[in-house]
């Protein structure tokens, strides 16, 4: 634990932006992660695997690295496997340690940059499952009070990539582990999208996690930029919740427009929105829209955040006079 000034962040963020952090450190445990806060008179920006956000300046205050380690399995029976994870953890190196123990349940979530701390705070989601399927409970740290707290699935309050530490826990919570429950026996999720075509495609004639995991990490290749090559925080907006009044609506304009029904209304897929307005492999300066999933912004080299921030603006504009549906961002934006 060192604490360090004007840091760079560039390494820090999936996007690549350089920025600089007034002050820095890294933390492996509660202890220094109190040591550190007693430095801090302001809430700490605190990064997991830096691939969900934007930073568009340097930061003022003090950035915090969670570098909390370690997989225990804490408890099992017939059904179960209870693993505790460290948030610091990368999430994509303990799906494989999952899928090496035959623990299913996280295949579908195969190759999602970032770490384990993160993945809860949005409700990571991909091919039809969420982390809220999986969770146990996690123990989170309130800055505030210098206390511990147990939060289990419902007070998560897990949503679409929404949870109370996005909302109302916001800078005021850091979580410092997860404990998920897997299963001895698969439940396999292959109706998403081209799961099966992928699966059939790869000559798969017995299904298992690892060839569901493969199957995933095709698809994800080939639409999706890998930050180490090109900066990106993956998906940049939501998908769009709308009823069933506007849907039918766009429709008749519209006939091939993308939606998927929900309890209530139906999810628009925001990349064909933002096809349709004619951004997908659009590219202006280093900041662009990738030009296989236009959901994602890129940055290809040396884009500022306030450069791929007010693309995004552009493109909410468009989408909002073409639609008439206003976007939400997915990324955090600092
Ligand atoms: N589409 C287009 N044009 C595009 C992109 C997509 O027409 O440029 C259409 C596709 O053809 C498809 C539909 O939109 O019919 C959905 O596309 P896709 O399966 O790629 O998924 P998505 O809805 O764009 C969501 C998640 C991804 C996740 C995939 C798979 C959000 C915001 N994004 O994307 O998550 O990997 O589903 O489950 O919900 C992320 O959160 O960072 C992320 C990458």
């Amino acid at each position: 634990m060192k604490l360090v000034e004007n840091k760079s962040l560039t390494a820090f963020n999936t996007f690549g932006i350089s920025v600089f952090a007034h002050f820095f450190s890294s933390f492996s445990s509660k202890d220094e992660l109190e040591e550190l806060l007693g430095f801090a008179p302001a809430p700490p920006l605190v990064l997991g695997g830096g691939s969900n956000i934007l930073l568009t300046r340097d930061i003022d205050g003090l950035v915090l690295k969670n570098e909390i380690r370690g997989i225990e399995l804490v408890h099992e029976d017939e059904e179960h496997i209870y693993v505790k994870v460290g948030a610091g953890e990368v999430w994509h190196s303990f799906v494989l340690y999952c899928l090496g123990r035959g623990w299913a349940g996280v295949e579908n979530l195969s190759l999602i940059p970032g770490s384990v701390g993160a993945a809860p705070m949005q409700n990571i989601g991909a091919y039809g499952v969420e982390i809220k399927d999986i969770f146990h409970e996690l123990e989170a740290y309130a800055i505030d009070e210098k206390k511990m707290y147990t939060f289990t699935c419902n007070d998560c309050e897990f949503g679409y990539r929404e949870s109370v530490f996005k909302g109302r826990y916001k800078d005021r919570m850091i979580i410092l582990n997860v404990t998920f429950r897997l299963n001895r026996q698969p439940v396999f999720h292959t109706a998403y999208g081209d799961i099966r075509q992928e699966l059939e495609a790869m000559g798969v004639k017995d299904l298992s996690i690892q060839a569901v995991s493969q199957a995933v990490i095709h698809i994800r290749q080939s639409k999706l930029p890998d930050p180490k090559v090109i900066g990106n925080a993956g998906s940049f907006f939501k998908n769009p919740t709308v009823s069933s009044g506007k849907f039918e609506e766009l429709k008749v304009s519209y006939p091939t427009i993308v939606a998927y029904p929900r309890p209530v209304g139906l999810k628009l897929a925001a990349g064909w929105l933002i096809e349709q307005c004619g951004w997908k492999g659009f590219r202006r300066g280093d900041a662009g829209c990738h030009a296989k999933q236009a959901l994602v912004l890129v940055n290809y080299g040396h884009a500022t955040g306030k450069e791929i921030y007010d693309l995004s603006e552009e493109i909410l504009s468009s989408v909002n006079e073409k639609f008439g549906i206003l976007l939400e961002r997915e990324v955090n934006i600092f």
